[in-house]
Order: structure tokens, then C-alpha cells, then sequence
């Protein structure tokens, strides 16, 4: 490991180089004028590949395409999927990036731009540290099959169709993902649990057009105010969810992990400064860990409707329109849920209003096993990397595939993040660190030597 560390050590400028030329690829897969720069990141990617001698593919599909690429076989070590994503969200809101979103730059210490942390920089670890083993050992200690997909941001719609073809080929023993976060900066950590999420989009409409709200006001129904009204329904003033049956299902936490939470170093006002809060706020009765990472949420994510320019303008909309969805955690299921609202919205939209629903996508939480050997050695893996040993935490956000490879391979999935939670992932100024990006290489090349190191469960 020492010649492998010292490798990456003389190859960081390299390294971080590379990372510059995907990140000024504008991969943004949500929107189609950003086509031709995603397929050359995928192409990137694949290139990477090939350059180390191993077999890849870039598989063609109804949208972006899917990079696959498996390192030789080594007889009796377990199999390793590397998951990533080569995509970005778009960059909006522009006028708040200090700098260019596709010109990376580096500010105090950190490679400022869109995809940085999620997930381009996280992903190259998992490949720059098969370039260390390669270039310096001739070979890796397992065998990796990389999927490196492109419309992560923009619901995997072509991910699970491409696993089930390509299943056979996938078998493998253990999945790793870098897509989430430390615990803090130099606190490395483990995520064992992820939230799942449903997605909805609501239109109303009333009146035919827009119209004078003192001429009309007061005799037809507002789909704006309906629209609020609607929603203010949804969640109470203690943050519980009101939809029918929304909480039936979950299950309550176990006080032992209420202590694991509590244990952690969680400084409450650092976080309240970080996000520029006076007081937090969420489901009575829980901490702000316990909110974030074990219970269910409902946020509107957009609304619209009325006018929005400059000045007052005194109008009586015609229609008006949001976007919300709930975080879900385990045991609740997403179509359940889903059914639920659908149900919720037509008993509460009122007479006078028509209204139309949208069911974005879905896709149920996941909490891995803690206790197997694989757990074991990422967190070897880590403290050899980090110099730290990671803390084992849950996080909000949700990662889809975790539970598809689940199903699908029979596989449980390494969350292993290099990022930071306030590192601006879908927002203006996304950051990563360059020394976790370092680290993080270093990790990931230790972790395919402490996988190595375990017995297949099946020959
Ligand atoms: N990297 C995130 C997932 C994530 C975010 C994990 C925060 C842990 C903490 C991923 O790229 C992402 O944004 N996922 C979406 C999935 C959704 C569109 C189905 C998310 O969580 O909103
Ligand atoms: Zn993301």
C-alpha cells in the first residue's frame, strides 16, 4: 500500500488536473441543449477506462448513455460494483456563482464547480485509485464492474432496464457508492441509511384567463389561494404530516439509536450559522438529527402562479401550480404513500377548481447492514485514507439504485462519502475539498485491498 499511497502522492496534481477536464464538460442530463456535453463526459469516462486496458462499454440508451467497464477477474476475491454518476443538475441560480459553474477554480482548498462533489470528484476516486493499483502493482486485488451512468439527476429512467439486461454480467459481492457525505470536515463516515423519496407536481385551474381581482374578487375561486390552502394542509404547525395513514407504517426509533445519534459530535449552533437559521424547526418531539435522517418529511419544492414582476399588480390568477414531495424512511412504501396524497389532494381541492396531478418519481429508503465483513473493511479502509476512523451515520438524501441492486444483484451497498453537507450540491458554488479528493483516492485504493482480504460468501 505504501507504493500505492506514494503514487497517488506524486500523481495529486495529475489527478486533480483530469478532475478539472470532466467538470468543464456542462453534463447537465435534465435538459436537452446540454446533450452533446454530456455524451463527451460520458465518453470521458470511458476513455479513462480503456486507457487502463479494461473492458468497457458505452451502452446507448433511450437517454444517456451508461459507461460499464469490468477490471480483470481475480479467482476467489469478492466482486466489487462501483456505482457513480457523470451528470450534473443544472447550474441555475447563475447570477449567484461567484465564479463560472463549468470553470472550475480552486478557492481555499476547494474545486469550485458544478458536479465537483456530486458526483464527478467522488466518482474519479473509485477510478484513480484502480490507476494506482494498475500502474503500480501491474493489477488490482479484486475484480471491479464500474457502471458510471449519465441521468442520475434526472431520475435514472434508464438505469434499471439496463440492470436487468446486463444482470448476469453485474453478479458481484458487494456495491460501493461515493455520492454522499462525511460527518464533518476531518470525520470521515460510514452512511448506513438513506431516505426514500415520492414526487408530485399539482396544476389548478380556475377561471378561463387572468383576472382583475377587485373587479372579480370574492365571487370565483383564486387557484392560488386554493393551492395554498391545499397545502398548508398537508403538514401541521409541529411538523407532523396530515395525510391519512402517512406515519402507519414507519417505524419508530430504537432508543439505541436515538443514543448513537445524540453521541455524535453535532453542534446545533454550528449548524443553525452553516445554513443561516436563527432556530430549527421540524416534527416536535425529535432531535435535528433524528429530523434529518430518520424521520419523514414533506417539502414544497416549487410553486407558481400570479404575477411575479417587479411592483404590485392586482390580478386574480387563472391557474397556479406546485411541486412537492416527501422524504420517506424505511418500511414506508413509496406507492402507498403516493396513493395517499393522490387521495388527499382530490378530497381537499375545492368546487370551482380543476385540477390536474402529477406522480414524478418514487423510490423507497434503505438502511444496509452494518454488521458484515465488507462494513468492516471500508471502515479500515477510511481510517487508512482519512487518518480518522468513520463515525456510522444516516443521511436524507436518497440514492435509488441502493435499493434496485438490492433487488435486483442481492447485493448491500457501501455509502462511503467524501463530501461535506454544506459542500452546495444543487446549488449555486458547489465545492469539494481537494485534500478529500486525495484522500478519498487513497481510501478507495486501500478498500479494494481490505476487500480482497474476505472469503466469497458463495464460490
Ligand atoms: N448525492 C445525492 C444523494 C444524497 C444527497 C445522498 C444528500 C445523501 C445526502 C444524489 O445525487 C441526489 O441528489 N439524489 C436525489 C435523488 C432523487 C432525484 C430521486 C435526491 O436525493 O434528491
Ligand atoms: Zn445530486
Amino acid at each position: 500500500m505504501q507504493e500505492i499511497e506514494q503514487y497517488l502522492t506524486d500523481h495529486r496534481a495529475r489527478n486533480e488536473n483530469e478532475l478539472f477536464e470532466l467538470l468543464r464538460m456542462a453534463s447537465v442530463s435534465t435538459d436537452s441543449q446540454y446533450a452533446a456535453e454530456v455524451a463527451k463526459a460520458g465518453n470521458w469516462v470511458a476513455d479513462q477506462f480503456h486507457a487502463m486496458g479494461f473492458t468497457t462499454e458505452v451502452v446507448q440508451t433511450k437517454g444517456h448513455p451508461i459507461v460499464y467497464a469490468e477490471t480483470p477477474a481475480v479467482a476467489g476475491a469478492p466482486i466489487v460494483l462501483v456505482y457513480g454518476h457523470y451528470d450534473v443538475q443544472p447550474p441555475d441560480p447563475l447570477d449567484e456563482w461567484i465564479s463560472p459553474p463549468f470553470e472550475p477554480v480552486v478557492r481555499e482548498g476547494n474545486v469550485v464547480a458544478r458536479g465537483a462533489t456530486d458526483d464527478k470528484g467522488q466518482m474519479l476516486t473509485h477510478i484513480k485509485s484502480a490507476q494506482a493499483w494498475m500502474d503500480t502493482a501491474g493489477s488490482l486485488p479484486v475484480q471491479i464492474k464500474y457502471v458510471i451512468e449519465g441521468e442520475e439527476e434526472c431520475g435514472s429512467s434508464n438505469l434499471e432496464p439496463f440492470l436487468e439486461e446486463y444482470r448476469d454480467r453485474l453478479a458481484c459481492d458487494i456495491a460501493v457508492i461515493s455520492d454522499t457525505s462525511q460527518f464533518a470536515k476531518n470525520q470521515p463516515a460510514i452512511t448506513y441509511g438513506l431516505k426514500g423519496i415520492v414526487y408530485f407536481e399539482v396544476f389548478l385551474e380556475g377561471p378561463k384567463q387572468d383576472l382583475h381581482s377587485g373587479t372579480f374578487g370574492g365571487s370565483v375561486y383564486n387557484p392560488l389561494n386554493a393551492l395554498t390552502q391545499m397545502l398548508a394542509a398537508f403538514v401541521d404547525d409541529q411538523g407532523r404530516i396530515q395525510i391519512p395513514g402517512f406515519y402507519d407504517d414507519v417505524v419508530e426509533l430504537e432508543q439505541r439509536e436515538r443514543d448513537q445519534f445524540a453521541a455524535l459530535p453535532f453542534n446545533e449552533q454550528q449548524f443553525k450559522d452553516k445554513v443561516g437559521v436563527d432556530t430549527v424547526h421540524g416534527e416536535a418531539g425529535y432531535t435535528t438529527l433524528e429530523r434529518r435522517w430518520a424521520r419523514p418529511t414533506l417539502d414544497i419544492n416549487g410553486i407558481w402562479g400570479g404575477y411575479q414582476g417587479e411592483g404590485a399588480k392586482t390580478v386574480l390568477p387563472g391557474k397556479s401550480g406546485a411541486k412537492f414531495s416527501c422524504r420517506l424512511v424505511p418500511n414506508q412504501e413509496p406507492e402507498k404513500i403516493g396513493a395517499a396524497i393522490e387521495k388527499m389532494l382530490q378530497d381537499l381541492v375545492p368546487n370551482g377548481i380543476r385540477m390536474e396531478v402529477k406522480h414524478h418519481h418514487g423510490a423507497p429508503a434503505v438502511v444496509v447492514d452494518l454488521d458484515s465483513p465488507y462494513m468492516a473493511a471500508a471502515a479500515r479502509a477510511i481510517e487508512q485514507g482519512f487518518g480518522v476512523a468513520p463515525v456510522f451515520i444516516r443521511e436524507g438524501g436518497s440514492i435509488p439504485v441502493v435499493t434496485v441492486l438490492r433487488d435486483l444483484l442481492g447485493v448491500d451497498t457501501l455509502l462511503l462519502g467524501w463530501g461535506l453537507d454544506d459542500d452546495n450540491t444543487h446549488g449555486p458554488n458547489e465545492k469539494f475539498s481537494l485534500e478529500d479528493f486525495y484522500r478519498g483516492t487513497k481510501a478507495s485504493a486501500s478498500l479494494w485491498q481490505e476487500i480482497s482480504k474476505i472469503k466469497r460468501a458463495v464460490e
